[in-house]
């Protein structure tokens, strides 16, 4: 589902790509659902749940390094919709990371062929349950609660490619804002306007109460459940990366919730993409480690702190070559491959593509591998690469070359 996005990328494109074949990388057709490895890192974790048996929720939180880092973060977001808010935006952190279907998709008006319902995106646990893969899952919930201004933080889980800002699980911030007619009848502007003019306004107010003098643009997008839709992108690493996307909600999921009379605007926000940047974190495995050399930087919540690396060990590059089949993805390949070597993955990359005279389509990946904590022996990088390829035959359905 994300694109170059917190923010699975399918997200915010139309529904229509579900049936391009190769669009981009992360917009594939469906897959089938295979069963993936059940040892080792944070993402064979998700076989099991997506089988039925949900881990405690012990397991699955962030470690101690990733609730400070978090919790400066969210803070530092609080902090700013009390002072600006007068403390009027309800937090909520506790909600179900599984829901159903309906919270997940027809509620915020997910089309019935979108691409993020795949399987090949999203968790489930059966076919009307899934791990949440975005907070606005909750949107219309708390709106038919009666909630005007509210602030929804939880882990949001996704089936995606492998590379430093990816992974399977991350944790999001949706905000929402209703706005009744008095409102903006005495703005003179139109409901829509009003409420895309405040949302930009607000937004921008964050970002620079959060990043200061960062580099940061607009981009004009597709969501579902907004229009129109935007995503704001800060200068990271020498690339733009989306830090969050948000709108102008549909009037539907307002009539859905009985708030015809009502506009509001409405944002999903990336909170390790924004610590990233805030904290200057080269890479999104960090949040999940245990090493002191990590943990410790970040134990005094000082929004100013900057992350110093303490290993660049070297990465390991091993490539991979096979014929697929028409049911091959690359999130089922990333799956494979985080299932057998954990975190010790750092990015798959697709180097060659070619079709042959008969058909036949053939992919090499390249595969990094490299520890944020260790050096790796060659041997053990070796045994790794073998258990990915037995997998990969066994589980891919593709013909190694
Ligand atoms: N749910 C979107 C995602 O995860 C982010 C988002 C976009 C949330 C627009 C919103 C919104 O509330 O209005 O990709």
């Amino acid at each position: 589902m994300a694109a170059a996005s917190l923010v699975h990328s399918s997200l915010c494109r139309p529904s229509s790509f579900l049936h391009q074949q190769y669009h981009h990388h992360r917009f594939r057709t469906f897959a089938l659902s295979i069963p993936f490895p059940s040892s080792g890192s944070p993402a064979s974790l998700f076989s099991s749940l997506s089988s039925g048996s949900p881990q405690k929720k012990s397991r699955w939180a962030p470690v101690a390094a990733v609730l400070e880092v978090g919790g400066v973060k969210i803070n530092a977001i609080y902090e700013y919709f009390d002072a600006n808010y007068s403390g009027k935006f309800v937090k909520f952190d506790n909600l179900s990371p599984i829901v159903s279907t309906k919270e997940n998709f027809d509620d915020v008006l997910v089309p019935a062929d979108h691409v993020s319902r795949s399987y090949n995106d999203t968790y489930y646990v059966n076919a009307n349950t899934v791990l949440r893969c975005h907070t606005s899952a909750h949107q219309v919930e708390l709106l038919r609660q009666g909630h005007n201004q509210f602030l929804v933080t939880g882990d949001v889980y996704r089936r995606d490619s492998i590379d430093a800002t990816h992974y399977p699980v991350f944790h999001q911030m949706e905000g929402v804002r209703v706005f009744s007619p008095d409102e903006w009848q005495a703005s003179g502007l139109d409901a829509t306007s009003y409420a895309a003019m405040d949302l930009k306004k607000s937004l921008e107010g964050l970002a620079c109460h959060l990043f200061g003098d960062v580099e940061m643009r607009w981009v004009d997008t597709y969501f579902p459940f907004t229009n129109p839709s935007f995503e704001l992108e800060i200068y990271f690493q020498e690339k733009w990366m989306e830090v969050l996307g948000c709108g102008v909600t549909e009037q539907e999921i307002l009539k859905r919730s009985d708030r015809m009379d009502n506009v509001a605007w409405a944002f999903g926000l990336g909170l390790e993409r924004l610590a990233m940047v805030l904290f200057e974190i080269p890479d999104i495995r960090l949040f999940w480690s245990t090493d002191e050399r990590f943990t410790s930087q970040f134990s005094e919540g000082q929004l100013g702190a900057k992350f110093k690396p303490f290993s660049k060990f070297p990465p390991c590059y091993k490539d991979v070559s096979f014929w697929i089949s028409d049911s091959f993805t690359e999130n089922n390949l990333c799956e494979v491959v985080r299932g057998i070597a954990g975190d010790l993955v750092e990015e798959v990359q697709l180097i060659d593509n070619f079709t042959n005279k008969k058909g036949m389509t053939s992919h090499c990946y390249r595969i990094a591998y490299r520890s944020t904590e260790r050096s790796l022996t060659d041997e053990e990088i070796n045994q790794l690469q073998w258990n990915v390829r037995e997998a990969m035959q066994s589980k891919l359905n593709v013909v190694l070359r």
